[in-house]
């Protein structure tokens, strides 16, 4: 197990009984059924239309506490010391840039299916002074145009739910790394126990979709932010999917409640 700094939660290490139990679950995960996939070009035309505002209501919905998430997140990638760096599904280029300023690598490209989100992130970029360290370029995750093992990590921020087809994605981001490359990916999830899960629910389809609706002036898109986040597989229900999609030694750690769970992978 890793040891990160400042951890909200460990995971602790399995009993052989425990280890039984999830090898169960992981086996009934893995022949679900999918969840019925987001149509990119809605996904598309929805974040094109909430670019301008996505920032500010991202750190008021999540009150704040995002940026620690994030923070948390990428530091998880300091022992590795990547120098270049992919950053899937981009958008206004938040997690790229503190991906620069707290990691130092040569280049980050960030990709994203939005032209709208990157054009907010490439100002956000050249006012931060990173032009020459960051990278925007539209691609689908589900279909990179990178050579294999051309990035010693790939990172994805709140933006794995929004893929019409995960497991091509998780292919794609095993298949661009280097052998021994690692995949950090963090996700919105929704807590697991009472009393947050019951005060995220009432909190997910009321506040969220009336606040978004406020600032963003898009009906659908906040009331599709805790769908996306239910139908995405919960912290140990994603472990199979990276396994079957190449990747080795993947761990998760909730954070704040398993708010958002982060997840680390070798490839
Ligand atoms: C919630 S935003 C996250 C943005 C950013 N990573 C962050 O941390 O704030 C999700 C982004 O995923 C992008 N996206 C959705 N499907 C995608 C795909 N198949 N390939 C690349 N980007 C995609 C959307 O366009 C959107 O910009």
């Amino acid at each position: 197990m890793i040891h990160y700094p400042e951890q909200d939660s460990i995971e602790p290490t399995p009993s052989k009984k425990q280890k039984k139990a999830e090898a169960k679950r992981t086996a009934r995960v893995a022949a679900q059924p999918a969840s019925p996939a987001p149509d990119p070009e809605k996904v598309v035309a929805m974040f094109n239309s909430i670019a301008p505002t996505y920032d500010s209501l991202n750190h008021s919905l999540s009150l704040g506490i995002d940026r620690r998430w994030r923070r948390k997140a990428i530091d998880a990638l300091k022992p590795f010391a990547p120098q270049t760096i992919l950053d899937i599904a981009t958008g206004t280029g938040d997690f790229a840039i503190l991906a620069a300023q707290r990691l130092d690598p040569d280049r980050i490209i960030g990709v994203d299916i939005s032209e709208g989100m990157m054009a907010v992130g490439s100002e956000k970029v050249k006012t931060a002074g990173l032009d020459n360290v960051i990278y925007f370029m539209k691609d689908d995750s589900t279909d990179l145009s990178f050579d294999d093992e051309t990035f010693d990590a790939v990172t994805v921020a709140y933006g794995a739910r929004n893929f019409h087809d995960l497991d091509a994605g998780l292919r794609e981001m095993c298949r661009v790394l280097i052998p021994g490359g690692h995949l950090m990916l963090v996700e919105l999830t929704t807590p697991p126990r009472f009393p947050m899960k019951q005060l995220f629910h009432i909190y997910s389809h009321t506040v969220m979709p009336f606040i978004g609706r406020l600032i963003s002036h898009n009906d659908s898109a906040y009331t599709y932010l805790p769908q996306s986040m239910s139908a995405f597989p919960q912290a140990e229900e994603l472990k199979p999917r990276l396994l079957k999609a190449g990747f080795s030694d993947v761990q998760f750690q909730r954070f704040t409640f398993g708010l958002s769970t982060m997840y680390l992978a070798t490839k």
